[in-house]
């Protein structure tokens, strides 16, 4: 098939690179000519395990390929997938300025029958007025099906998430769309499932903000294990077993980040409000995610006392492990609020140092090169994510390195009882015991 991607960062980039590494014939579109001009020189502007061999072993192969003008996408594709950015207003509500401006990029240069469809994370109800959007705006009658097809790809296993996908849905009632749909996905070998194009928004809505609840019905749970002596791993571990529930997501943490739960959890307490229907249970979901983050503060400052002057080093900067994103990171967040109590910060990350200083997302914080030279002479040690590198640091040498080892596990990835054995005072999440 030939396709066209609009918007080729974390998902249009990864998406476009693994359809062509199943032989499709892809154009990627972007409007940053910076990211564009990278791109075509084989520069890859983000980091995601395994794409950039994916990318350049399809350049090689003239199956993928980068330009700016969305006409020469539209011209030259049978299918166009939208994957520009969906943030946050104010009021959590989405701003849908860049898919309408592509809606109306596309009917311009619109000629003959295309697939348009949907892959941003968008409201129900969207791929109605971007339809609506192209027929007001195409010149002449032009025929063209819109089709949501949400994105469930998790940043940090993209690449593999994309070939191997749990499911595709796919939201249509065109049978013409929907056999070329079908085309493009056969190669995946993955259920596919069609609904009509409103289920398939829902959907995707529904899927983040499940996911949000069951993070922060854990985080919940670890306030109460912290409050009864119980320990909220153990307590994952017996409900987690369970076949109906399930242990992923039942990690207690910092809360969830990044630059998709905590919009798209927002965006449907906005879209349930505007239906007529408030979903209320997402906000106490996103009460208890502020909660958790207030918490950990007050455990840092119960411990640290005044953290004015106080050196504290923070491992971890990105939203999650095995990403560059630290778009909405709650490591960041923590970081920034250390920073306003006055603190020295002195920051590690393996892959978002470079972002961090780019975007000036934590001033004042200092970027060390190594998770050792994070530690050096520090009053205390905050694990902010989980990067498996941090497991395998030698904790002899950070105990030997820290002013004092006082040790906050942000996301519980160190086994309490072998710090307090190396020396440390440990505090992690809903662990009071710590057996
Ligand atoms: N990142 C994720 O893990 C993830 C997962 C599933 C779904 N989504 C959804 O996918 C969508 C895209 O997310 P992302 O993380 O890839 O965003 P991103 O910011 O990384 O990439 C979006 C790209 O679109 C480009 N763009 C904006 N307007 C354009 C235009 N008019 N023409 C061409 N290019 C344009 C931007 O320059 C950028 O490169 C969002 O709706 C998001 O909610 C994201």
């Amino acid at each position: 098939m030939d396709i066209a991607i609009i918007g080729s960062g974390y998902v249009g980039l990864v998406t476009g690179a693994c359809f062509a590494d199943v032989r499709h014939s892809v154009i990627c579109v972007d409007n940053d000519q910076r990211k564009i001009e990278n791109l075509q020189n084989g520069v890859i502007p983000l980091y995601e395990p395994g794409l950039e061999e994916v990318v350049h072993r399809n350049v090689s192969a003239n199956r993928l390929r980068f330009t700016t003008s969305t006409a020469e996408g539209v011209d030259e594709s049978q299918i166009v997938f939208i994957a520009v950015p969906t943030p946050p207003q104010p009021d959590g509500s989405v701003d849908l300025t860049y898919i309408e401006k592509v809606a109306r990029e596309i009917s311009e240069v619109l000629k003959e029958y295309r697939v348009i469809v949907d892959k941003s994370t968008v409201p129900v109800k969207t791929g109605e007025k971007v339809a609506d959007t192209i027929r007001r705006y195409a010149k002449g009658s032009v025929e063209f099906d819109v089709v949501s097809n949400p994105e469930f790809l998790r940043e940090g296993c993209a690449v593999a998430d994309l070939m191997n996908p749990d499911r595709i849905v796919i939201g249509s009632n065109s049978d013409r769309a929907l056999s070329l749909m079908k085309k493009v996905y056969e190669p995946f070998m993955a259920p596919i499932m069609v609904t009509d194009m409103n289920s398939a928004e829902l959907i995707k809505h529904a899927a983040n903000s499940f996911l949000a609840l069951k993070i922060s019905y854990i985080n919940a749970m670890s306030a109460i294990c912290e409050a009864s002596g119980a320990d909220v791993e153990r307590v994952a571990d017996g409900i987690g077993a369970d076949k109906r529930i399930g242990r992923s997501f039942l990690n207690a943490g910092l809360g969830y980040g990044g630059s998709c739960f905590p919009k798209d959890v927002a965006a449907f307490v906005a879209i349930s409000d505007e239906l007529g229907v408030p979903f209320t249970l997402l906000k106490e979901v996103q009460r208890i995610n502020q909660n958790q983050m207030d918490r950990f503060i007050k455990k840092i400052k119960d411990t640290l006392w005044v953290l004015k002057d106080k050196r504290i080093a923070v491992w971890g900067l990105t939203f999650k492990p095995d990403t560059d994103d630290v778009r909405n990171s709650v490591a960041i967040d923590l970081v920034a609020q250390l920073l306003r109590e006055g603190a020295i910060v002195r920051a590690y990350d393996p892959k978002g140092a470079d972002k961090v200083a780019e975007y000036n997302l934590c001033e004042g914080v200092v970027l060390a090169k190594s998770a050792l030279e994070a530690v050096e002479d520090a009053e205390a040690l905050v694990l902010a994510n989980e990067w498996n590198e941090f497991q395998s640091v030698d904790f002899v040498q950070v105990r030997k390195k820290m002013h004092t080892p006082l040790l906050f596990d942000g996301r519980n990835l160190f086994d309490p009882v072998t710090m307090k054995e190396l020396g440390f005072i440990y505090h992690g999440i809903g662990r009071a015991l710590a057996r």
